[in-house]
């Protein structure tokens, strides 16, 4: 099937400006050479640490940032360097649902009328108060709340009002950008659980982004990992969550819970060393490279890492599994650190 969304080599940077004129210094690499494509009907889960620019990707591709370079396609058009204007009657078909459902809603507003704007806005005709009071059932609130004010309401209720007005214009494509991170766990679930029923209901495309693989690994049917701007690995769910053939993501796993599956494989934790390195310079070669347990396995020594992963930034391709992966030393299944993570089916 054709598409939604292809991005291409998309690219982000900020320059960052010093003294009195203002002159640019650097550039903060936000987003290098990312490409993949998101299905019809599918959630692209995408993952990775604070920072390293999965906000800002998402933001490319809604067009509320101009992309330093790449293309950006929806529905195989090319939007990447569409006005304002021109974007405008497309606005309705690619929306967004936001971490904070605090900040995220105008307080002044009632819930009838954040729900209700977009109607207003793209010249829907008809009542829109029944419009309102269906999307408001839809996501399980009570459509008699339609005069009350956000903070009238509790986390999960707010971010269900998030959704809606998400949902009002029957969207193709929605980005749910950290969508419960704010939310108690206990609150999580059911969130992540109307998400799933809308979107089979109403034929949603998510891309659903999370610092928290265990939350991604729920709702999606592929993942998509990023570290410090890049795609680093990119496959089906089953395959990345089960057989990761990334360090990074074989790392980020080992601080997932394994939960309530109960199975005897229990998880190590690889301990990172280090904090993530400041996107204004990046690490040569791979940028994972002083953080790697596996390139210190490959040379045997803890203070040095393989001439290539130093030098050479490694292409995103197949690496023995169905998914691809950006390492020069790919993990494989006889790996101590692939073994450290748990084999879980999707959605257990
Ligand atoms: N408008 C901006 N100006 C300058 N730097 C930015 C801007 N937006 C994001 N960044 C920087 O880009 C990097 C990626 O940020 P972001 O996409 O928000 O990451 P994430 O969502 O994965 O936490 C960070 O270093 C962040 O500080
Ligand atoms: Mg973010």
């Amino acid at each position: 099937m054709e598409p939604l969304v292809e991005v291409e080599g998309l690219t982000k940077r900020f320059p960052i400006h010093r003294g009195l004129l203002q002159r640019t210094v650097g550039h903060v690499h936000a987003v290098e050479d990312v490409t993949f494509s998101i299905r019809r009907g599918e959630t692209l889960g995408l993952v990775g640490e604070s920072g390293c620019g999965k906000s800002t990707t998402a933001r490319l591709i809604l067009k509320l940032l101009e992309a330093t370079e790449g293309t950006i396609r929806f529905e195989g058009r090319d939007i990447t360097r569409l006005s304002a204007r021109e974007m405008r009657p497309l606005r309705r078909e690619l929306q967004m649902v936001f971490q904070d459902p605090y900040s995220s809603l105008n307080p002044r507003q009632t819930v009838g009328q954040i729900v209700g704007t977009p109607f207003a806005i793209h010249g829907i005709e008809g009542s829109t108060r029944s419009k309102v009071q269906d999307l408001m059932e839809r996501v399980g609130l009570n459509p008699e709340h339609y005069n009350r004010y956000p903070h009238e309401f509790s986390g999960g209720q707010r971010q269900r009002i998030g959704v809606a007005r998400a949902l009002a214009l029957s969207p193709k494509l929605i980005v749910c950008d950290e969508p419960v991170s704010a939310l108690d766990v206990s609150i999580q679930a059911q969130i992540l659980n109307l998400l799933l029923s809308l979107q089979h209901d109403f034929a949603l495309t998510y891309l659903f982004i999370s610092h928290d693989l265990g939350v991604v690994r729920h709702v999606s049917d592929r993942i998509a990992v990023m570290y410090l701007g890049r795609i680093v690995e990119i496959g089906d769910a089953g395959d990345v969550y089960g057989v990761p053939k990334h360090p990074y993501t074989a790392a980020l796993l080992s601080a997932v819970p394994t939960g309530e599956a109960g199975g005897e494989m229990k998880r190590e934790r690889i301990i990172l060393s280090g904090d993530v390195p400041s996107p204004v310079d990046p690490p040569p070669g791979c940028a994972f490279h002083p953080r790697c347990p596996k390139a210190r396995l490959v040379t045997g020594s803890p203070d040095e890492v393989p001439e290539n992963c130093r030098t050479e930034i490694p292409p995103l391709r197949n690496s023995g599994g169905r998914q691809q992966a950006a390492c020069w030393y790919p993990l494989r299944p006889d790996d101590e650190l692939q073994r450290v993570v748990s084999h879980e089916p999707r959605g257990s």
